[in-house]
């Protein structure tokens, strides 16, 4: 049920909510995921099948990408649940949840099928880490509606950037893979779209409120993932190959987003409250970004070095 103290505020958004959702009908293009499958690489699993490396060439830090990212997807139901509970389930609000919960849904289809069928990673494992992370139902609730919209906002993005960067990182390997998370990171993009406008909206309506949500969110920010068996590890791995790290986190992220879309150090009409939370926020986002800018110092020395050592 949708906080009290909540309806008033999503009442006041539902117009800008309804015409984001028509912004976003228009701009769906339908997609099947079975067409993206390639159905003519599969074969019958034996009944004594065990999985090993060998079956794939695709290196095992896309491997944990996929992985995550295909149990990230699994886990939509209990989003559902949440984003149900934070937006409600009527009028444009209610139409918008369920849409992007079909849509979602499409996603884990689309990836589940395509490592399936090409024996990209252990479907054991695969299973058994879908069974462990629903089973904990273990997700990210953001307390109010203020909070879940800058909380999807972010989450949105960083899926995108890391479902468009598992594909690129496929691309050498199998064109496939490559096509089918990109068609997916469209999808996670629009979704985005709708949600950055509609927390657009409610910074022009309520800012305090806004901007001490978001602060909550930034500085407690954490992919709907953690549930996932061996998320570090895995999360490791997929930050060392680029797909996702702190750099992207910053770079993609918060500097466009928070700082330049929703101009959080020109807001105006702030109170006492929200003008502490944009001033603890605006450090805290400072310090991220020179934190960024020092692991990407480092990285080009580091592959500075590996051009020499390579050239010698
Ligand atoms: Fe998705
Ligand atoms: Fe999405």
């Amino acid at each position: 049920m949708v906080l009290d103290s909540d309806v008033a505020f999503l009442d006041d958004l539902e117009s800008e909510a309804e015409v984001l959702l028509e912004r976003h009908l228009a701009a769906h293009k339908e997609w099947h995921p079975h067409t993206f499958v390639p159905w003519s690489r599969g074969r019958d699993f034996e009944d004594d099948y065990e999985w090993s490396p060998e079956e794939t060439n695709l290196p095992v830090e896309i491997r944990s990408a996929l992985f995550v990212n295909l149990l990230t997807e699994d886990n939509l139901p209990y989003y559902f649940r949440d984003i149900e509970r934070m937006f409600g389930a009527d009028g444009a609000w209610g139409t918008w949840v369920r849409r992007w919960t079909a849509e979602e849904g499409r996603h884990a289809v689309a990836i589940r099928d395509y490592l399936t069928v090409t024996r990209a990673v252990d479907p054991v494992v695969l299973e058994r880490g879908r069974m462990a992370q629903m089973s904990g139902g273990e997700v990210p609730e953001p307390p109010t509606a203020a909070d879940g919209m800058c909380y999807v906002t972010l989450q949105e993005l960083a899926t995108r950037i890391s479902h468009r960067n598992t594909g690129r990182a496929i691309e050498p390997y199998d064109r496939v893979g490559y096509d089918i998370m990109r068609r997916v990171a469209v999808d996670e993009n629009h979704h985005f779209l709708f949600y950055r406008d509609i927390t657009k909206a409610g910074f022009e309506r309520d800012p305090s409120q806004m901007v001490q949500a978001l602060e909550r969110q930034v500085t407690g920010f954490a992919m709907p993932g953690t549930g996932i068996p061996d998320f570090g590890a895995h999360s490791k791995a997929i930050a060392n190959a680029g797909i996702y790290d702190f750099i992207n986190h910053y770079e993609g992220i918060l500097e466009p987003v928070v700082l330049g879309y929703w101009g959080l150090a020109e807001l105006e009409g702030l109170d006492g409250d929200g003008e502490a939370a944009r001033e603890r926020l605006m450090k805290y986002i400072t310090k991220t970004g020179r934190v960024a800018s020092r692991m990407k110092e480092r990285r080009a020395e580091k592959a500075a070095q590996a051009e020499l050592v390579n050239a010698g």
